[in-house]
């Protein structure tokens, strides 16, 4: 199977995302025509480091290209102003100047904390995305949002910097646990389900056999989502509109989120696919979409073993007055009203600037008492 290439149309900031196999071990190749000396910092975080780093020291090392390599602790935590400091500071003291190249070698967390950490130094360097999750891969590391979370939330301190390459190697998914690839699927539903309703049909098909493992669907998967979210990027690269239409299902999600303390009772793609249910189910109490659309969502997530419901959250979720409340601090409420991603159907969503709390509130209620 040969190499995908996505091209994210912005002008001179334009790039290529590269979707294939075996990119880690070929990466020097792809990275030497960005360089203009043969030196690259990666950083990464220490499970990915034990997993891969040597297979890319070594696509390097046949290149001629001197690595030099930090290692920040897996997780959440990692994205904050500790792991920011130490990786700035770790760049400026290997001499990483204006036209060096930085690599972001791990999921999102990596992406996110190292893109933010190339856009402030010295004003702004480049950088690689080399996604190693699912999620990654479809999401996070396409689009150039870079950032970091601080004590008052989630990704409010942050620069919009695109990378200059992202290598999506598809080997690297068969490493992954079953229940990151299943959060990463998460992403990959949602763009069925907000522009693409031939690809949400071709997953309902083909979904199981990418679980299992087979490359050439984990491949077209990972393609077809790019290639959407790269259109959408493209066409409204700060959120000014379009792009918010990548928000399905995260009102719901980010709320759920905060409600476990972002701890693994709920991962990010996990609240996601949730989300997705309950914003087709809103959208059908609002008369938008036909009662088939959220009862197709939700089969199909069920059928995939993912988390459909508040009942598949383990422990308690403070009520539904809270929830609503944990959804009103979402940074993209506009003017303090609840904006949602709502659809007319599978592969048609929409901004809805002024969805009923009430409405909010009855299904909120309705799915906590489901709990029971
Ligand atoms: N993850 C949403 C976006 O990139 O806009």
């Amino acid at each position: 199977m040969g190499v995908n290439v996505v091209n994210v149309a912005l002008g001179s900031r334009s790039y290529e995302v590269r979707i294939g196999q075996g990119l880690i071990a070929s990466a020097g190749q792809h990275i030497a025509p960005l360089l203009r000396r043969r030196k690259v910092a990666v950083i990464t975080d220490d499970t990915v480091a034990a997993r891969h780093l040597m297979d890319l020291a070594k696509a390097f090392e046949t290149e001629g290209i001197t690595m030099t390599a930090l290692t920040i602790p897996p997780g959440e935590s990692s994205k904050g102003w500790e792991q920011f400091a130490r990786s700035v500071e770790w760049l400026l003291e290997q001499k990483i100047e204006r036209r060096d190249v930085v690599v972001a070698f791990g999921g999102g967390v990596v992406g996110d904390l190292v893109g933010f950490a190339a856009a402030v130094l010295r004003r702004g360097v480049r950088f690689v995305q080399i996604p190693t999750t699912l999620l990654s891969q479809v999401d996070s590391s396409v689009g150039g949002k870079t950032g970091i979370n601080t004590p008052q939330g989630k990704n409010l301190v942050g620069a919009f910097h695109q990378p200059s390459l992202v290598l999506a190697d598809i080997d690297v998914l068969a490493t992954l646990p079953s229940r990151d690839f299943l959060a990463g699927y998460g992403e990959v539903v949602k763009y069925g389900l907000l522009g693409d309703a031939a690809f949400y049909d071709w997953l309902e098909i083909n979904a199981p056999g990418m679980a299992k493992g087979d490359i050439a669907l984990r491949q077209y998967a990972v393609h077809r989502s790019v290639e959407m979210k790269a259109g959408i990027v493209s066409r409204d690269e700060t959120e000014e509109g379009e792009r918010a239409l990548l928000n399905l299902g995260h009102t719901f999600c980010h709320a759920l989120e905060k409600a476990t303390g972002y701890s693994d009772r709920l991962l990010h793609g996990e609240g996601v696919a949730i989300g997705c249910a309950l914003a087709f189910e809103l959208s059908q109490r609002l008369g938008l979409c036909s009662q088939e659309a959220p009862s197709r969502v939700r089969a199909h997530l069920r059928a995939m073993g993912m988390k459909v419901d508040l009942a598949d959250i383990q422990g308690d979720l403070p009520g539904s007055e809270a929830l609503l409340a944990l959804m009103g601090q979402d940074k993209k409420v506009i003017d303090g009203k609840l904006r949602f991603i709502l659809a007319h159907g599978i592969g048609e969503a929409f901004v809805a600037e002024d969805v009923p709390p009430d409405l909010v509130r009855g299904l909120l209620s309705e799915a906590l008492a489901n709990r029971r």
